[in-house]
């Protein structure tokens, strides 16, 4: 792979200079879904899949890019200065997001470059491919121009280029398990205070299976952003009650369940609910991941998905049916949406004498009841982005 897009990045660039190549993961969630925004605790791996990048720096302030996904586009190309949201320069966004956020927080990037670079992220199943490109931008900015962060820093800055730049409200869930992932290992995270800890995944016998409901993602940012204010109207009812919260993480489901009337609306109640109880399963999913415990683990998953079915409504008739055919397989120990939700993936832990028959069985009753194909990845858990 990296060999035909090296070849590529020659045949578009010249052979001449300093080559680097990279490369930088994606991410899946395994529990703790519309938390980060909320103060609490995710547990998100990085994966093996992810975003290859070659990259020559410059003597201009030129920036040429091509994307072996999108090779209809062309070169795409801009300078480091006045660098603004363009929708002609589509995936390149991105790249000048991360650019103008490093200038933002005082980086100096003061010299353009060229790149050439391929995903193996599915686009729109919501495993991460944009923060994996802005991570693996991060890094080659890091490390091209000798900027001394740290990838935790990192990670803020591209969600700061992501949330000001492009213009989604996320938190910092995936673009800090891409920065700081660790082969076979869960991140523990904390989001409001960024206190992490890794956590040994061993599935012995059983395999992590993403299922992609390949449902495009329509209405998705809106609805995110939607939630995002339901939550954030509902922390301000409880604070009338409860001054000293700062985020809705802050409270335990009993405390919740005792002032929850302070919440008019009931479906904010619904929203909050889900949050208190999600951020308590993780927690718990940590400690039985610790303990080996994949059968509990499994068992939080379900409850995972119903209460972002039931409580969030973040799922959708694609990702239910994906999960509640799942639920049926023999050798499943737990499934659940992932990511945003409204599309995207699953992740499944399956027993591995019958991952392929769960595919079998469940891609064919999924496409009767949808009319379309799912997608079936086992995933390996992968590390931090790197120089290859
Ligand atoms: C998206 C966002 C994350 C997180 C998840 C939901 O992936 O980018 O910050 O909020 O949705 O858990």
């Amino acid at each position: 792979m990296l060999d035909k897009i090296l070849n590529v990045f020659k045949e578009k660039f010249g052979e001449t200079g300093t080559i680097l190549k990279f490369f930088a993961p994606g991410r899946i969630n395994l529990i703790g879904e519309h938390i980060d925004y909320n103060g609490g605790c995710v547990l998100p791996c990085a994966l093996t899949i992810g975003t290859y990048g070659v990259v020559r720096k410059r003597e201009d302030n030129k920036i040429r890019c091509y994307s072996l996904n999108f090779e209809d586009k062309g070169i795409i190309e801009t300078e480091i200065e006045n660098l603004k949201y363009q929708s002609e320069h589509n995936w390149v966004n991105y790249i000048k997001a991360v650019i103008w956020a490093f200038e933002q927080k005082g980086h100096k990037i003061d010299k353009g470059f060229d790149f050439v670079c391929f995903g193996t992220i599915p686009n729109g199943s919501g495993l991460s491919s944009s923060a994996s490109l802005e991570i693996l931008i991060s890094k080659i900015l890091i490390d091209l121009f000798n900027i001394n962060i740290s990838m935790v820093e990192a990670s803020l800055i591209s969600q700061f280029a992501e949330n000001k730049f492009i213009g989604v409200n996320c938190g910092i869930m995936d673009q800090f398990a891409i920065a700081m992932g660790k082969k076979d290992n869960a991140i523990f995270l904390n989001t409001n205070t960024l206190d992490y800890k890794y956590a040994p995944v061993k599935l012995d016998d059983m395999k992590i299976v993403i299922s992609n409901t390949n449902k495009k993602r329509e209405l998705a940012d809106s609805k995110y952003n939607e939630r995002r204010k339901e939550c954030e109207n509902s922390l301000l009812e409880i604070k009338k009650v409860k001054p000293e919260i700062e985020t809705l993480a802050d409270l335990t489901p009993e405390e919740f369940e005792n002032i929850k009337d302070v919440i008019k609306d009931e479906t904010w109640q619904k929203r909050v609910k889900h949050v208190l109880y999600e951020n308590d399963r993780t927690k718990k999913a940590y400690e039985f991941l610790q303990q080996n415990n994949i059968i509990e683990f499994g068992k939080l998953l379900n409850l995972s998905h119903k209460s972002l079915k039931e409580d969030y409504e973040v799922t959708g008739v694609e990702l239910d049916t994906l999960v509640e055919i799942s639920w049926k397989q023999e050798g499943v120990i737990g499934s659940r949406m992932t990511g945003a939700g409204f599309g995207g993936c699953t992740v499944s832990i399956v027993k591995e004498q019958f991952v392929d028959i769960f595919i079998q069985n469940v891609g064919k009753e999924y496409k009767e009841k949808i009319g379309y194909d799912a997608d079936f990845y086992v995933a390996e858990i992968g590390d931090a982005p790197k120089q290859i």
